[in-house]
């Protein structure tokens, strides 16, 4: 059975652009892109799925009363479109634990650094990158982890390292984080839980080798 998916965005949506392009490329094999939610009518990642021809929502913080109510309206939400994965592409808005209680191991964040490095409450965006470049540090990348309640410390799945250079501006480094990690990570995360790769014990994710197909 193919697992459906749901992709939460909250800004432009190049990330949810790398997943449909793989989808179009058909390497997200088991797995299809069955809703985008944005935090915000103004994503620019809602034209990127009505592009796509996938149904876009909107469930936006400033609609509920408190963090906790406008998780519950998200859960309601992907219950009803009974989606199996949640993927938080550049989603900006704290989710409670509802979440990750419904869906166990099965949201799946970007982060733009090489975790448990510049992350955490408040290093999101280009703010990850001010704070790489402010502490020196001469690599840098992605993350692709699951969620679970503490901000940014769920199990990793993948990560990749591009070099600083001395010229770098946080758009420099953001721009090749995102072209030379993130846009490929997050379509090989995605594709390897659509595959029941990923075994989670703790803080460990195993990947496993590929099913061969029975005869
Ligand atoms: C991406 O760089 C993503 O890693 C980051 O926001 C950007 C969204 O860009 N996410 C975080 O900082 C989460 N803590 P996009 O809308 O173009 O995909």
């Amino acid at each position: 059975m193919s697992k459906r998916i749901a992709v939460l965005v909250s800004g432009g949506g190049t990330n949810l652009q790398a997943l449909i392009d793989a989808q179009g490329r058909g390497e997200i094999p088991g797995g299809e892109i069955v809703a985008v939610i944005a935090s915000t009518p103004e994503a620019y990642a809602l034209e990127r799925a009505k592009g796509a021809g996938i149904p876009g929502y909107v469930i936006a913080r400033s609609d509920y009363p408190s963090a906790q109510a406008v998780t519950q309206a998200l859960v309601e939400q992907l219950r009803d479109l009974d989606v199996h994965l949640v993927v938080l592409a550049g989603f900006m808005t704290i989710l409670t634990r509802e979440l990750f209680q419904a869906y166990e191991n099965a949201v799946i964040n970007i982060h733009p650094s090489l975790i448990p490095s510049f992350c955490g409450k408040g290093c999101y965006g280009l703010h990850v990158h001010e704070k790489a470049l402010e502490y020196g540090v001469k690599v840098s990348g992605a993350t692709v982890h699951f969620v679970t309640e503490e901000c940014d410390a769920g199990p990793i799945i993948l990560q990749k390292a591009v070099e600083v250079q001395p010229e770098d501006t946080p758009e420099t480094l953001q721009r090749r984080i995102m072209e030379q990690c993130e846009w490929k990570l997050l379509p090989q995360a995605v594709a390897l839980f659509c595959q029941d790769r990923l075994a989670v014990e703790g803080r460990i994710v195993t990947i496993l080798p590929p099913k061969t197909q029975a005869m």
